[in-house]
């Protein structure tokens, strides 16, 4: 199964991380989030500074594995809309 944007990857978003990065860039948009999506899959594996999204009490903790390669099937199958 081929992955999107609109039924796999945005729903991963809390509104707390769409807040809290906005000003970085918006999670919830899909053209942005493509854009950045090398350095978020570096990020929420911990690569390249602190992991995101954040421990509490800022954010909601590390993603599990199997989210984490949700998204890379994403990044794989060419970040569909
Ligand atoms: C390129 C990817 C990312 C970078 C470079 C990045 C960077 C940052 C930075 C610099 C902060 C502020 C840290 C501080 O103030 O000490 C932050 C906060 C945060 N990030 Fe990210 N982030 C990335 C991706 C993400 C993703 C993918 C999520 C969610 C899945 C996320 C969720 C959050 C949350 C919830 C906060 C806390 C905001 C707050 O304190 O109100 N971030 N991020």
């Amino acid at each position: 199964m081929t992955t999107s944007f609109q039924a796999d990857i945005r729903p991963l978003f809390t509104e707390r991380d769409i807040k809290g990065m906005m000003k970085g860039f918006n999670l919830a948009s899909y053209d942005e989030v493509k854009a950045h999506a090398a350095s978020i899959y570096d990020r929420i594996r911990g690569i390249g500074g602190a992991v995101m999204p954040p421990p509490p009490p800022r954010g909601e903790g590390p993603w599990p594995q199997s989210r984490i390669d949700l998204f890379a099937k994403w990044v794989a199958d060419g970040c569909p809309p």
